[in-house]
């Protein structure tokens, strides 16, 4: 949770700040805060803000922190750019942060960045520090002052107390400023040859760490550098060359906040200390020693991280869910009708030996997980478990090397999920993830990756990474079946050509968005709703009452439509809005029947049904209207009704749908 950002070099820092901010607001907004790193100046009145360090003589070689910070919920960065417009003129470098709380309630003395005693030193940080108490424990006993209630400020305090000892060891690289400057510019076009003072400092604090972070410190010490590091959390570097002496370096939580703003992007490993200054960029081991960065491709445009138009991300999102289906099948079928994954780095064979698959995963992703089940027991005749990550994590599931574990998560670093998929690979078994962002923690932790390729979401709700999910388990249970030699070729063939006409289904779906609004108005005033549904059908109730609850804070429960008689049917009454999904399955008759038994308790009923289907909507008091598909298939476009109801009642009650209260998009915490 939380995102970070850090610039050093270049012009507009404050102004590239505040906008990456923007982009990372997704991650949390309980509050917002940058600091600038200026050059000294005689003139305190150049650099009044709400905290700066001192002129001792020490900064005079060095720089002059500022500090802004707000904690007003979603206007947090509203609030944090009017306190902008008193930062300094000039800047060197700067750290910004986005939170979503953990430790210590969401208040202006809890917001990042957190500076250390002589706020000489600004840390941003995302992540658990998780032994923080016992750490807090021992500079308050060496006479350390903290301020915040927070794990991050520990960070800062640790840094400080390293630095000193640091400063010693790093005699030889130079404790002035202008003796790294002229270093630099001869050894490595802004840093020195060796790691610098405050990299060798972090670098004594990071095992000290227990728990989950990606963070970035800036030191007055050294101005225009700041250096970073990562431990399960994602962190991403960039650097942009602009040919006239304009470099600077960047580094984000996520890709998308750097898109536009840098031209090349690196990966930071585990424990690996990075520093930035102007245009480049320098990644260290544990033991100080120089480490390649390997360079990501990223194929991401600025335009897919911005609204393009709509008037917010989750509707933008939804209208590219034709596109993300679209690019997730790409290249997976061959011209011949076979499947291939090759991103999948377990061998065939290897699959051929798995005789159990496992699915974890939180929220949505669980929802697909539970289509995938269906679809793989189907067509591959395998037996599938599904699990929610942070219950599998805590029991004792029945693993061994012909399991195997499918990890889904769009972010990549839901923490559930990631250690759940960690705790199988110690097992044993074979982990595949199947995420939406390239180099993601738990893509780089499994054995084999099969992406979705849904381009950034930026919405807390999950819209078109979810459809992107669903067939890329698709897709992987056909493949399993293909390799196991279940199905027929003929059968495969027709299959895929299903798939290959889901966008455009699913486009029609989606053009039917205001005949959704309308039945959204007719019920704005309802507070009680179910959702329900059989086979496939269930996993898609489950996502609508979802997509409600997360949105538009409207009590929604989500049964399978044979389980209502066995107790819940007891809350059905007059004025209880009843949505079910009856599409054509085998068990539409069945389904029916429930729908009969809710409509005889005088609920009104919503039913998603298929095209022309008149028997659905005589039972129906409205009808959300969907094309038909394969019935294992059917969940990609029944869903979207659901999304597009939840969408509009949502925004009939004057919600925030991009940024529901209480939510992150990421959730990285247990
Ligand atoms: C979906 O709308 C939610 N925001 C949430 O349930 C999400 O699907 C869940 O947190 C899992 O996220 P992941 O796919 O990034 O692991």
């Amino acid at each position: 949770m939380c995102g970070i950002i850090g610039v050093t070099g270049g012009e507009g820092i404050l102004e590239t700040l505040l906008d990456s901010l923007g982009r990372l607001e997704y991650r949390g907004y309980d509050s917002a805060g940058i600091a600038l790193e200026s050059p000294w100046h005689p003139d305190p009145g150049r650099t009044s803000g709400e905290a700066t360090a001192g002129d001792d003589r020490a900064d005079r070689l060095g720089a002059t922190l500022w500090r802004a910070r707000a904690a007003e919920g979603t206007a947090s960065l509203q609030a944090l750019k009017k306190l902008a417009q008193a930062a300094p003129l000039e800047a060197l470098a700067g750290i910004g942060h986005t939170r979503w709380a953990t430790h210590g309630r969401p208040s202006e003395v809890n917001a990042h960045p957190h500076l250390d005693c002589t706020a000489r030193v600004a840390v941003v940080h995302n992540g658990i520090v998780e032994n923080c108490r016992e750490l807090a424990d021992h500079l308050l006993a060496e006479g350390h002052e903290l301020a915040s209630e927070t794990d991050t400020e520990v960070l800062a305090h640790l840094v400080e107390a390293e630095l000193a000892q640091a400063q010693s060891t790093s005699q030889a690289q130079s404790t002035s400023q202008a003796q790294s400057t002229s270093q630099a510019q001869a050894e490595d076009g802004g840093l020195p040859a060796a790691p610098g003072v405050l990299a060798e400092a972090l670098r004594r604090v990071l095992p000290r760490l227990e728990g989950s972070f990606a963070l970035a410190v800036m030191w007055s010490g050294e101005p225009g550098r700041i250096v970073a590091a990562r431990r399960v959390s994602p962190l991403v570097v960039g650097t942009e060359s602009t040919g006239t002496g304009q470099s600077r370096s960047l580094l984000a939580s996520d890709i998308p906040a750097l898109l536009g703003k840098a031209d090349r992007f690196f990966v930071v490993g585990d424990d690996e200390v990075v520093e930035l200054a102007a245009g480049c960029v320098r990644v260290s081991g544990a033991g100080g020693e120089r480490i390649d960065p390997s360079e990501l491709e990223v194929n991401w445009d600025l335009e897919a991280a911005q609204k393009g138009g709509f008037d917010d991300f989750m509707s933008k999102e939804m209208h590219e869910q034709p596109q993300a289906i679209a690019d997730t099948l790409l290249g997976r079928v061959l011209g011949d009708g076979t499947l291939t994954l090759d991103e999948v780095r377990i061998s065939d064979e290897e699959l051929r030996q798995v005789d159990k698959v496992f699915v974890v995963a939180c929220g949505s992703s669980y929802h697909a997980g539970l289509v995938a089940k269906y679809a793989i027991e189907h067509w591959a005749r395998l037996p599938v478990e599904i699990d929610i990550a942070s219950e599998f994590r805590y029991r004792d599931p029945v693993l061994d090397q012909s399991t195997l574990v499918v990890g889904v998560s769009q972010s990549g670093e839901t923490l559930d999920t990631l250690q759940a998929v960690l705790a199988a690979r110690r097992s044993g078994a074979k982990v595949l993830a199947v995420s939406n962002v390239v180099d993601s923690s738990m893509a780089r932790q499994a054995d084999g990756v099969l992406y979705t390729r849904a381009g950034p979401e930026v919405g807390v709700a999950a819209t078109k990474t979810y459809l992107a999910q669903l067939v890329a388990l698709q897709v992987l249970a056909l493949y399993l079946a293909q390799l196991r030699g279940i199905l027929y070729p003929a059968e495969t063939d027709r299959l895929l050509g299903e798939l290959a006409e889901l966008p455009g289904l699913v486009q029609v779906a989606l053009d039917r968005s205001d005949a959704v609004a309308r039945v959204a108005a007719r019920y704005e005033g309802t507070k009680d709703f179910f959702f329900l549904g059989r086979h496939v059908g269930f996993p898609v109730a489950l996502e609508g009452a979802l997509k409600l609850k997360e949105i538009s804070y409207l009590r929604a429960e989500a049964y399978p439509a044979g389980e209502l008689k066995h107790g819940p049917i007891a809350l059905i009454e007059p004025g209880t809005l009843v949505v079910g999904v009856a599409t054509r399955t085998r068990l539409w008759e069945k389904m029916m029947a429930n729908v009969a038994e809710v409509k005889s308790r005088g609920a009104t009923v919503v039913l998603v049904a298929n095209d022309g289907d008149e028997r659905s909507a005589a039972e129906a008091d409205e009808v959300l209207w969907v094309p038909r598909t394969h019935p294992l298939l059917a969940p990609v476009i029944d869903v979207v009704p659901l999304q597009l109801f939840a969408y509009h009642l949502a925004r009939l009650h004057g919600h925030d749908v991009d940024r529901p209260r209480n939510l992150a998009k990421t959730v990285t915490v247990e």
